[in-house]
């Protein structure tokens, strides 16, 4: 069954219009990429989807289940199953880890246990009275995930989960989303830069330029298509 579906998706900010129809759709319990450079409108799609206060949708409909989230609260969009994980993994950087998943269990309309997200992360769980601000990026990844684990979501968004992160922590979190997506069954949309991070956890991947869809690919015409990853990629 189809979970969330983009279409011809128009959005923009006071300095003009960044997604000029985009679409895309994501299956349920799927593992989905959203690929492209520097500035294509990544963010701003997720942003969109998650229903930010920027940038603002111009047109087109997106569609979670049965529900069109065009004007819907964001918290609203979260109760009904959609984790957003912003770029910058917020995380409240006074609050311990216990803290911070408590916060996000308190907020969900149908969140899981805190046990059973800490078992999930067992680092979290050895570190589960320390500060947010006082852990590594990569820690603090996993923090910001495992906070949208808590929600108990049908669907992950996640921004450049890799980003600035040493290559080990890398492996770590993409096995973390393989497993959130295999074993809990929930639908992962991932905007990446990282190509062969995106290539290594995803199975289907869509590449955005300059605010549109231009290729959507499998992983296996994404390796071997160089042409394709040089043009819209620059790898
Ligand atoms: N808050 C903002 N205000 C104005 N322009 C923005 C804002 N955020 C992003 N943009 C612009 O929108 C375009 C797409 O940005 P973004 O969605 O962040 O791209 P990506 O995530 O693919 O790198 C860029 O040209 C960027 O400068
Ligand atoms: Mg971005």
């Amino acid at each position: 069954m189809t979970l969330l579906t983009v279409e011809n998706l128009e959005a923009g900010y006071e300095t003009g219009q960044v997604l000029f129809g985009v679409d895309l759709v994501v299956e349920e319990s799927e593992l989905v990429s959203l690929l492209g450079r520097n500035g294509a409108g990544k963010t701003t799609t997720l942003r969109s989807v998650a229903g930010a206060a920027e940038p603002t949708v111009l047109g087109g409909e997106i569609t979670f289940g049965s529900e069109q989230l065009a004007g819907v609260a964001p918290y609203s969009i979260a109760q009904r199953g959609l984790s957003f994980v912003p770029e910058a993994r917020r995380c409240f950087p006074r609050l311990t880890v216990r803290e911070n998943i408590r916060l996000a269990i308190n907020h969900a309309s149908d969140p899981k246990d805190l046990e059973t997200v800490l078992d999930f992360f067992p680092e979290l769980s050895e570190m589960r009275e320390k500060q947010a601000r006082n852990m590594s990026g990569g820690e603090q990844q996993m923090l910001a995930i495992a906070r949208a684990l808590a929600a108990n979501p049908q669907l992950m968004l996640l921004d450049e989960p890799f980003e600035g992160l040493a290559p080990y922590i890398v492996r770590r979190i993409e096995d973390i989303i393989a497993e959130i997506n295999d074993q809990q069954g929930i639908a992962v949309l991932l905007v990446e830069q990282n190509v062969a991070a995106a290539v290594a956890v995803a199975d289907r991947h869509y590449i955005l330029d300059e605010g549109r869809i231009v290729e959507s690919v499998s992983t296996t015409q994404l390796r071997e298509n160089e042409e394709m990853r040089q043009r819209y990629l620059g790898v």
